[in-house]
């Protein structure tokens, strides 16, 4: 997957590369560019927001600048999903990550401020999307949060050499998390459940799916 992310904060993207599940697959089922709306802007000094019309409080980023990013990268062909993060979005669930996941390219839009203009999200993106019922500072948390998500859904981002898989994998249905437990066996009277210490994987296996917990 190519995954692309149009930021004006691209430094807070790299820590991502050194961590899983983006170290995993970058460079051979991830390519991960991420670009910064000043480099591109058609406006004088970097400007990229401007005052909403009809007045109010807070910056919107421009229709012009955004068009311009996109341009510049994908020039006017653009067959591939185009996803901007606002509060007022489509909630990203499991089964939008399991649907993203399955996209060869895929561009995600972060703005600052009060957002986008509206024109961003009806004429230059595909989908709109929120990670939740609630506003935060930027997008850029939510984007990120859309990196994870999709990106531990690509081959080979949850094994590290064992090629074991985690509890939220493939194996168990995307969807799907069961609790764990580690050393010590018990701490303060509170005990592991006794089959997952029995060695025994078929129960261990059928426990599992019994105390799974639903991500959707
Ligand atoms: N930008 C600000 N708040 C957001 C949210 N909850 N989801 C996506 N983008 C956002």
């Amino acid at each position: 997957m190519r995954l692309d992310v149009f930021t004006l904060i691209p430094g807070a993207f790299e820590w991502l590369r050194e961590r899983r599940p983006v170290a995993a697959v970058l460079g051979t089922e991830l390519e991960l560019r991420v670009f910064n709306y000043r480099d591109t802007t058609p406006l004088r000094a970097g400007q990229v927001d401007d005052e909403p019309y009809g007045g109010g409080v807070g910056m919107v980023l421009r229709v012009d600048v955004v068009a311009a990013a996109l341009d510049s990268v994908y020039g006017g062909l653009r067959d591939h999903r185009v996803v901007a993060l606002t509060p007022k979005g489509r909630q990203l669930d499991q089964e939008l990550v399991e649907e993203l996941a399955e996209e060869p390219a895929l561009t995600l839009l972060s703005a600052r401020f009060e957002g986008f203009d509206q024109r961003i999200l009806d004429h230059l993106s595909t989908d709109v999307v929120s990670i939740g019922p609630y506003v935060l500072s930027g997008g850029e948390i939510p984007a990120m949060a859309v990196v994870d998500a999709v990106v531990r859904r690509l081959p080979g981002a949850l094994t590290e050499g064992s090629g074991e898989v985690e509890s939220f994998s493939p194996a168990l249905d995307g969807g799907l998390e069961y609790p764990h437990y580690t050393r010590p066996p018990e701490f303060r009277g509170w005990e592991v459940p006794e089959i997952l210490l029995s060695g025994d994987h078929g129960r261990i296996d059928a426990w599992r799916r019994e105390h799974v917990r639903s991500a959707r």
